[in-house]
């Protein structure tokens, strides 16, 4: 083909966000926020990557080879192109081709949102570039390469994100394994707190705490792997939609305190998981890296009154589904 347009969908992370990089298991979903990736051949010989509605709607940004120009000078930006630029430089290399790709990117999910913004932008690209290049790719081999494309961006990861983009649903992960979940349809509210944190530098941090004290962060991460197999066991169980529901909530809240002792909550996100307990959600806790970005809570019955609260501290609520879709080729 000359042209091919594919798209990825943003995660949220129900349960395991960081101990899922020291091995242990974690629960994502895909949501129905999408990024859209256009890839076409050029002449130039170069990779040329052109974003929209990165952050901001109109921002428009776009590189050659070695030099990068800027119309907003604005960091995100800058790190949403290092995952596209690899994810291209990968695909290439794979098909072992050096031809000049364009891609366009638009998208509708927040950067450094803890919304796997990132991963979606990396499968995305993978999938449109290697359909442009005639390379077959599978969903879990798509999956594999935006892993890569993390772990050469920002030193670490689980491989999570782009796992749950590249095969939506809802998935248990485990050391690049994962499962299929039986899909329940969770009434969540999503909560952004409209700043971002780094994922890089909050894995890095919790990095240095667990090789500072690592007989008291092990502990906590431990518990959280074991948090995330009583959430497996609840979901998949025989339990009534009410009492899934009670269950998942207090180990929601569990995973939060849990998070808050790594160092990666924040005053914002904490304020908006207690505005979400008190306008009756079950459980709310942080989702993503931390250090800013979105939270989320199960309001079963209540998602209006818990979307108001979270609008009233300050923050941006969104009501998203669980999409059972993961990387399409448009
Ligand atoms: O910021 P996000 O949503 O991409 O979340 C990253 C999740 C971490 O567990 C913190 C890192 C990882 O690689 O799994």
């Amino acid at each position: 083909p000359r042209l091919v347009l594919a798209s990825a969908p943003a995660k949220i992370i129900l349960f395991g966000e960081h101990s899922v990089v020291y091995g242990k298991p974690a629960i994502a979903s895909a949501i129905d926020l999408r990024t859209y990736v256009r890839a076409e051949f050029n002449d130039s010989g170069n990779i040329k990557i052109e974003a929209h509605d990165i952050k901001t709607p109109g921002l428009i940004v776009s590189f050659s080879e070695d030099k990068i120009y800027f119309e907003t000078d604005y960091g995100k930006a800058a790190e949403v192109l290092s995952y596209v630029r690899h994810a291209i430089e990968l695909v290439l290399e794979e098909a072992d081709k050096r031809t000049g790709v364009s891609v366009s990117i638009t998208s509708q999910i927040p950067v450094g949102a803890g919304l796997g913004s990132s991963a979606a932008v990396a499968v995305a690209t993978i999938g449109a570039v290697s359909k442009l290049l005639d390379l077959e790719l599978s969903k879990e081999e798509i999956a594999k390469m935006g892993h890569k494309v993390e772990l050469l961006v920002q030193g670490a990861s689980s491989g999570i994100d782009p796992t749950v983009s590249a095969i939506g649903g809802f998935l248990y992960y485990k050391q690049g394994e994962f499962e299929h979940l039986p899909f329940v349809e969770l009434p969540i509210v999503v909560g952004y707190t409209g700043s971002s944190g780094s994922t890089k530098e909050l894995v890095a941090m919790v990095r240095r705490r667990y090789e500072e004290m690592p007989e008291l962060i092990e502990p906590i991460l431990e518990s959280m792997g074991k948090l995330v197999d009583k959430a497996k066991e609840v979901i998949i169980s025989k339990l009534d939609e009410e009492e899934k529901f009670l269950k998942l909530g207090e180990l929601m809240n569990i995973n939060h305190g849990l998070l808050d002792a790594l160092g990666v909550s924040t005053k914002k996100l904490s304020e908006l998981v207690y505005a979400a307990r008190t306008a009756g959600a079950i459980g709310a806790k942080l989702t993503g890296a931390g250090g800013g970005g979105c939270m989320y809570a199960l309001a079963p019955g209540k998602q209006r009154e818990v979307a108001t609260a979270i609008k009233i501290a300050g923050g941006t609520p969104m009501i998203t589904r669980i999409s059972k879709e993961g990387l399409r080729i448009e």
